[in-house]
């Protein structure tokens, strides 16, 4: 699969860093730092000037009712092959994550309709509907319902913080009709890849440009409630307090040790948020909820944290008297990708002489439900000191252009090859 024709490519990456700087601006908080939460008015911002680029490029624009949107270059023929990412971002993020993978898409085909080429299949540049979690508590949610990873019924009745509905918040950010429909059947595409930041250190350590990317790990997440009497800090003592938060620490802690002790190294655990219920410092917890981000690239050493941490869970509610609410937010097996396209990104590597190396993807991505339906695979650019899911990710332009060039010389192969 390899486009002999393409003999020249070239890469405005001024204009591409540029157009990323300028989605930086649609924020809720000050920069570096950039927070844009999905269906807040930020991100039907940023949703307003991805569809303008999208036109910009010439792509017709299409959007499903998860508010995933669509930018396709029509190709001579049947066939479609998908690139894209998300452009949410997690609070107080960087500027790289998701967003590379989208306005990278739109690069790529402006670089490839500049050099003249003209795909046997159509090319879709996709954004994703909320890849990250924070609003609705789950990932991946506009990927999961193209891959039919997820009842469509429960998405519409999530809700956010505030007791928002997903179905309300679609439809405050314009975005109606059935979610049933918004699955993609296993003809709609011959091929998904998606462009990435590494958000890990790898890369750089071994001085490789880009990451082919070979499997995605398998994400799990919990919350845990328990619930206590609480009452007053001074009059209620030791002996018959039920305070909700001392055994959320306990397993809290229990899942560090847990993923510490895995035999399996790339198993890791995170709290990420903590809600304490009344919340005063002269009042026992009542009611104490934590969340766990559980993944690895073993599901055997995975689940064995999640198993852990759930009996824990329910020993402990047991021992202190305490109520318990569990709730597996998700528990997704890993994907590998597809040998097809990593010759094709291969293939667009050697082409343009730049060093890569085989790579698992210990973040999860879009294309970890896309691969429900399509053969899938990523390409990864380096992350300056492997840092991401803060203010100062970074990712050069140079790192970013030669990104984009293998995106675009590995869909050119996969849009025109068998
Ligand atoms: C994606 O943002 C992840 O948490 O892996
Ligand atoms: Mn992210
Ligand atoms: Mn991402």
């Amino acid at each position: 699969m390899r486009p002999s024709h393409l003999d020249e490519l070239s890469i405005d990456v001024e204009r591409l860093t540029g157009e990323l700087d300028q989605l930086a601006t649609y924020s809720d908080t000050p920069a570096p730092s950039v927070t844009r939460v999905l269906f807040t008015p930020r991100d039907v911002e940023g949703r307003a000037y991805v569809k303008a680029l999208m036109r910009d490029a010439g792509l017709s624009v299409r959007e499903d009712a998860a508010g995933n949107i669509f930018g396709r270059w029509q190709g001579r023929a049947d066939g479609a092959v998908g690139t894209g990412s998300h452009c949410d971002a997690i609070p107080h993020a960087g500027k790289y994550d998701g967003t590379v993978g989208v306005l990278g898409g739109i690069a790529a085909v402006r670089s490839l309709k500049a050099a003249g080429f003209s795909p046997r299949r159509s090319i879709d540049v996709i954004m994703f509907t909320s890849e990250e979690p924070t609003r609705f508590g789950i990932g991946c949610v506009g990927s999961r319902l193209l891959g039919g990873a997820i009842a469509a019924a429960g998405v519409d009745a999530l809700t956010d913080a505030d007791g928002i509905s997903f179905a309300t918040a679609r439809s405050q950010a314009g975005y109606e009709g059935d979610l049933a429909a918004v699955e993609l059947t296993e003809q709609h595409y011959d091929f998904f890849v998606e462009l990435h930041i590494e958000q890990g250190p790898e890369l750089e350590r071994q001085g490789k440009d880009i990451g082919v990317v070979s499997a995605i790990a398998a994400p799990a997440s919990l919350r845990v409630s328990f619930e206590g009497d609480g009452g007053h800090a001074g009059t209620v003592l030791m002996g018959t307090r039920q305070d909700a938060l001392v055994p959320l620490a306990r397993l809290i802690a229990l899942a560090e040790d847990l993923a510490r002790t895995s035999e399996n190294p790339d198993t890791v655990a995170t709290t990420g948020i903590v809600e304490v219920h009344p919340g005063a410092i002269n009042s026992i917890p009542r009611r104490a909820t934590a969340t766990f981000d559980i993944r690895g690239t073993d599901l055997t050493a995975r689940q064995r944290v999640v198993d852990g941490v759930l009996d824990e869970a329910r020993r402990l509610a047991d021992a202190r008297g305490l109520g318990l609410e569990v709730e597996t937010i998700n528990a997704d097996p890993p994907a590998e990708t597809h040998p097809a396209i990593v010759d094709a990104v291969v293939a667009a590597c050697e082409d343009e002489r730049f060093g890569h190396t085989s790579l698992v993807s210990r973040a999860y991505h879009d294309a970890l439900f896309m691969a429900r339906k399509v053969p899938m695979g990523m390409i990864f650019v380096p992350s300056k000191d492997g840092i991401s899911h803060r203010p100062d990710e970074f990712t050069t332009p140079d790192e970013i252009r030669r990104g984009v060039a293998v995106l675009a010389r590995t869909l050119a192969g996969l849009a025109d090859g068998a």
